[in-house]
């Protein structure tokens, strides 16, 4: 409590723009992960000590059905505000989401999106209890929901940012979605072949009707591969198949399904890499963005794979102002540069640091 008191008075004292509060009025801890969880298999979630308790007005949810109905279930804080081990442990009790790629995660949503002195990060947008980083290096931080760096146009769930709600769930898309599941499946099983069509109409919609589209190869990336995600974490594992009450009860309601079981093996990026491919081959579509004269204009690194979507991320969409610091901040900076890193060095790529521009 007094902690959280000091934050908001620390955060008042910013919003009234006095230039200068210090680096060490604020704390802070070096940064170290949390070990891998010993157990990796199929565990029925939720247990007893997490409950579903929808959040309260005050707490934070975001962009992200995985990550909301871990919160709801106390996976996560349930207000909302987490750290990084919060989310590497949080996925692998959850989702069984493997122990690099949850330290991967963490790593970019603070980079990103969170304060990493105080190791604190929003799942929606911008709280007192996430303060701007000493200087306002990069403004407040937004939170996950934040437009730009990590969330992104052509959602599935979601609408894109210049066409109206970007952050949270919208029942006529999703029911849109279902019309896919009747039409290229059985309208029960979600099947690969219901996402190759509907992230392709999605695709194609924001090209028509958004003249702001901005799909760079990271976000490219993640928006193929949160189909995958939706594909291999969802399913009830005693059920194999993800059905439609499954899909239902996490996107609409934000919570596990009654008698829900996790995967029976850790889900790694190499595996969301090969499920995000299989989604896109039927129709491919160039990572990119619509510049001012409304022309969609292709990366020059949409065809150059992984290490170009890493590149993407972990360059342009960081502030390179992280990069000039000191201390305990610049420690952390360094330790979240490196989880990243730790799902692309397997690909061979050279590590990239942030080159991105601040307060965006
Ligand atoms: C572990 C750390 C995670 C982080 C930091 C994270 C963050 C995010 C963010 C910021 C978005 C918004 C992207 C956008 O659509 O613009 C998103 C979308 C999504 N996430 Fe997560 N996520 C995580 C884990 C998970 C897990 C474990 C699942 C599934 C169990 C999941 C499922 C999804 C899905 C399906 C979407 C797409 C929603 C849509 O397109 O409408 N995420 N995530
Ligand atoms: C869309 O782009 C235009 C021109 O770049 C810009 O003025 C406007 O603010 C953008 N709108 C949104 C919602 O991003
Ligand atoms: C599904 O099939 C119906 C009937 O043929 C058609 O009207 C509708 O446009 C189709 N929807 C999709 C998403 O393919
Ligand atoms: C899963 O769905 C596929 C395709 O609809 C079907 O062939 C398979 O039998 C289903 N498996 C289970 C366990 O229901
Ligand atoms: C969602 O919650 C509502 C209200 O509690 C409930 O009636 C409905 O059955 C739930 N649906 C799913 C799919 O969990
Ligand atoms: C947008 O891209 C097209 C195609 O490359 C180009 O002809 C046009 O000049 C570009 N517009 C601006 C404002 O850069
Ligand atoms: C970082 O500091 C160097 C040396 O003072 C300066 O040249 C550079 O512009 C700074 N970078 C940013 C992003 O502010
Ligand atoms: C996780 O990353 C470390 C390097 O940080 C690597 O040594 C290890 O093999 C990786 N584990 C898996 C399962 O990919």
């Amino acid at each position: 409590m007094l902690f959280q008191t000091v934050l908001i008075s620390a955060w008042a004292l910013q919003s009234l723009a006095y230039p200068a509060y210090e680096a060490a009025f604020w704390g802070g801890e070096p940064i170290t992960f949390p070990p891998p969880l010993a157990n990796a298999g199929s565990i029925l979630i939720p247990d007893a000590a997490h409950p579903y308790i929808p959040p309260g007005p005050l707490d934070q949810r975001g962009p992200c059905p995985g990550l909301n109905t871990m919160a709801n279930h106390g996976y996560l804080p349930r207000n909302g505000i987490v750290s990084s081990a919060d989310i590497i442990n949080g996925a692998q009790e959850a989702f069984n989401v493997d122990y690099n790629f949850s330290v991967a995660l963490a790593s970019f949503a603070l980079l990103s999106r969170g304060n990493v002195l105080l190791d604190l990060v929003s799942l929606g947008l911008e709280s007192p209890l996430v303060p701007p980083l000493p200087g306002n290096l990069d403004g407040i931080p937004g939170g996950l929901g934040k437009h730009g760096r990590f969330e992104g146009d052509v959602s599935m769930t979601r609408q894109d940012y210049a066409l109206g709600d970007n952050i949270h769930f919208q029942p006529d898309m999703y029911d849109n979605l279902l019309t896919y599941v009747a039409n290229y499946s059985d309208g029960n099983i979600v099947t690969e072949a219901v996402f190759e069509q509907y992230r392709y109409a999605r695709f194609e919609d924001s090209y028509l009707r958004n003249p702001n589209l901005t799909f760079h190869s990271g976000r490219h990336g993640f928006g193929y591969g949160e189909a995958g995600f939706t594909l291999n974490f969802f399913p009830n594992a005693k059920e194999g198949n993800l059905t439609v009450p499954v899909m239902n009860s996490f996107f609409r309601n934000e919570t596990f399904p009654e008698g829900w079981y996790r995967r029976a093996t850790p889900f790694t990026f190499a595996g969301v890499i090969t499920a995000a491919g299989q989604i896109e081959a039927p129709h491919p579509v160039p990572a990119g963005a619509k510049n001012s004269s409304g022309v969609y204009v292709t990366d020059p690194t949409s065809a150059s794979g992984i290490c170009g979507l890493y590149a993407n991320l972990a360059s342009q969409n960081v502030p390179a102002i992280l990069l000039n610091t000191t201390g305990t901040l610049l420690q952390n900076v360094n330790t979240l540069i490196g989880g990243v890193y730790k799902i692309f060095e397997p690909f061979g790529c050279a590590m990239v640091l942030p080159t991105g521009p601040a307060g965006v």
